[in-house]
């Protein structure tokens, strides 16, 4: 839908949000990559239950949205984005200690923070997510993982707001995990996750650490720093990505301010004020290269938020 063809109903909007309705927000700076043109509305929830009220305000003014957490695995358009945005900053975390420990926390809460809170604690099982940015709830939807870990393993059940049918407490089997999948991603605009209990385990807390600076130094060799949006494809079966962009010659290739990181193929960095259309440019043109050379087709991990080309 185009702006022209929607005025937002900004009285009911106002009605139903108050202060929490901010118009006008540059959504670069809620991004990882820090790229991405302005939203026409933004509502901040700064609790599940005023995401849940968000959500559901929304549906049923049938104005369709997009979650924004960490920003950390989306590109948003220059254009900015035409629908509502959702900002979740619900970000409250429980633990529950004892023989079978968890943890259940907000959607909006980072994963790296609760996996370190949680090893504080000496409690274990989520060492693989320390280095990882972005938001639980994001983490849920696209089966967050790293150094054989992921959110499927770890995960005993989750809060879904769905639109029709309210809130509902959801098993791994329900959220249908796949790699960098879930419902979820498969679904867009049906349901929201609200929070989730991730299972842990009790474990020295020097072996906790001593573990997690493994992997983060693991990550700093391999994966570069600055602003990005992590791994810009999924992995193809038994191959790499990075590695494909490798051998198809496009390390370092740069269009504008976007650059494929010379470090890792799979990763495309803003070296300063990058523009999104700059980065697709970057993402068609290691498809096409990855096609050309190895005759496979790459498929996006990251979410494209806003106003793009259609898709095949
Ligand atoms: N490789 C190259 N050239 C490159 C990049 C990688 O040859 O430019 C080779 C490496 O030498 C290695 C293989 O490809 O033999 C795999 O590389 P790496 O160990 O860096 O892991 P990855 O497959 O690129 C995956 C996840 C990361 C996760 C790391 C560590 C995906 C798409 N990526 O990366 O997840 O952090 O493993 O566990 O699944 C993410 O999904 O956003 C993400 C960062």
């Amino acid at each position: 839908m185009h702006v022209s063809e929607r005025t937002l109903p900004l009285a009911a909007l106002q009605a139903a949000f108050g202060e929490r309705l901010q118009q006008d927000q540059s959504l670069g700076r809620y991004t990882s990559a820090r790229i991405g043109g302005r939203a026409d509305a933004v509502v901040v929830a700064r609790s599940a239950d005023e995401l849940a009220h968000a959500a559901q305000t929304l549906w049923q003014l049938e104005l369709p949205f997009v979650v924004m957490g960490g920003g950390s695995n989306m590109l948003v358009s220059d254009a900015g984005v035409r629908e509502m945005v959702l900002l979740n900053q619900a970000s409250q975390v429980q633990f529950h200690e004892g023989p079978d420990p968890s943890v259940w926390a907000e959607s909006g809460a980072g994963l790296g923070s609760i996996a370190r809170q949680a090893a504080r604690k000496g409690l274990g099982g989520l060492e693989w997510a320390a280095g990882i940015p972005g938001t639980l709830g994001g983490a849920v939807a696209g089966n967050a993982g790293a150094h054989g870990g992921d959110m499927a393993a770890c995960i005993e059940l989750a809060t879904i707001l769905h639109r029709e049918v309210g809130r509902q407490e959801w098993t791994p089997a329900d959220l249908g995990f796949a790699y960098r999948e879930s419902w979820l991603k498969r679904n867009p605009g049906q349901a929201v996750v609200l929070g989730a209990q991730l299972r842990l385990v009790q474990r020295p807390e020097a072996e906790i650490r001593a573990q997690m600076d493994e992997f983060l130094a693991h990550r700093r060799q391999t994966q570069p720093p600055g602003a990005s949006m992590g791994s810009m494809f999924k992995n193809p079966a038994g191959n790499s990505a990075g590695r494909l962009i490798e051998q198809a010659g496009l390390k370092g290739k740069r269009i504008g301010n976007a650059q494929i990181s010379p470090l890792h193929g799979n990763f495309f960095l803003n070296l300063g004020e990058a523009r999104a259309a700059d980065v697709f440019a970057l993402i068609q043109e290691a498809r096409q290269a990855v096609m050309d050379t190895a005759g496979i087709e790459l498929e996006l991990e990251v979410q494209l938020v806003g106003e793009w080309p259609e898709q095949d």
